[in-house]
């Protein structure tokens, strides 16, 4: 008989981990506000005034640090857990099922999870590159401002932008929903009808949000 490992903790089961995923999707989640909320000073047409004042604040307030380290903590964790998942799955049905009718049992969003994580994934190494390695690594004398209008100014890198947040409207479509299925909070129709909702609106006005922004240095260009 074929030996099989015990998992160490509850952390290591299946639940476990589920758990770790929908929790530190959450955040993520708070993260994306937060950071909208920020970014969106970009529009505001002072010439990055406020943007730049924001950016100074947020790279040198020490409680802002400590969160940093904490947002970085969550996306690691986030994307080792999807990762444990999708290997597991490989290796327990490596040609898949013979019947498998996934489009009548799921949405779109849950049947397109790997390539949105991929994207998103692939945009944020890029975008952290771009961005946070430039200005706190390797100390650019450019403003944030400055950074950002130089960026999008470039269609391709706007075109990047853009292609990538309709990845993540798709992939929060379904995560949004799924972290609070995970933690057992839909306990009735009327609340699924709410979460439901509620996922629309993030997955459709979050990364919108996002999108307007290379869009609106784009276009200040033609
Ligand atoms: C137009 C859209 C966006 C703009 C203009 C933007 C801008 C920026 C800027 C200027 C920074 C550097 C902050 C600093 O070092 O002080 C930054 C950092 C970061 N961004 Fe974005 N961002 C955008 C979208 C996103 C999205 C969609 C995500 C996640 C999927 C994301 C995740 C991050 C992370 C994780 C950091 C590093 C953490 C931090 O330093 O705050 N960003 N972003």
């Amino acid at each position: 008989m074929k030996a099989t490992t015990a998992p160490t903790s509850w952390l290591h089961t299946t639940v476990g981990r589920k758990v770790v995923m929908a929790l530190t999707g959450l955040f993520l989640m708070t993260f994306l506000v937060v950071h909208l909320g920020g970014n969106l000073l970009l529009l505001r047409g002072d010439g990055g005034a406020a943007f730049n004042a924001y950016a100074e604040f947020m790279s040198t307030n020490p409680a802002i640090r400590i969160l940093e380290i904490l947002l970085f903590a969550g996306f690691i964790l986030h994307i080792y857990q999807g990762l444990y998942f999708i290997l597991r799955e490989k290796k327990s049905r490596p040609k898949g099922y013979a019947l498998n009718n996934a489009s009548a049992n799921t949405s779109i969003f849950a049947r397109t999870m790997r390539i949105s994580a991929l994207v998103v994934l692939v945009f944020l190494l890029v975008h952290l590159r771009h961005f946070f390695v430039e200005h706190r690594i390797l100390g650019t004398p450019m403003t944030m401002y400055e950074s950002c209008k130089r960026a999008f100014e470039n269609p391709y890198y706007s075109a990047f932008y853009v292609g990538s947040m309709v990845l993540l409207a798709f992939h929060l479509a379904h995560g949004f929903y799924s972290s609070f299925q995970t933690l057992g909070l839909v306990i009735n129709r009327r609340i699924e009808r709410w979460i439901r909702w509620g996922a629309a609106i993030f997955a459709f006005v979050v990364p919108l949000g996002f999108a307007i922004i290379p869009l609106y240095f784009l276009v200040k260009t033609l």
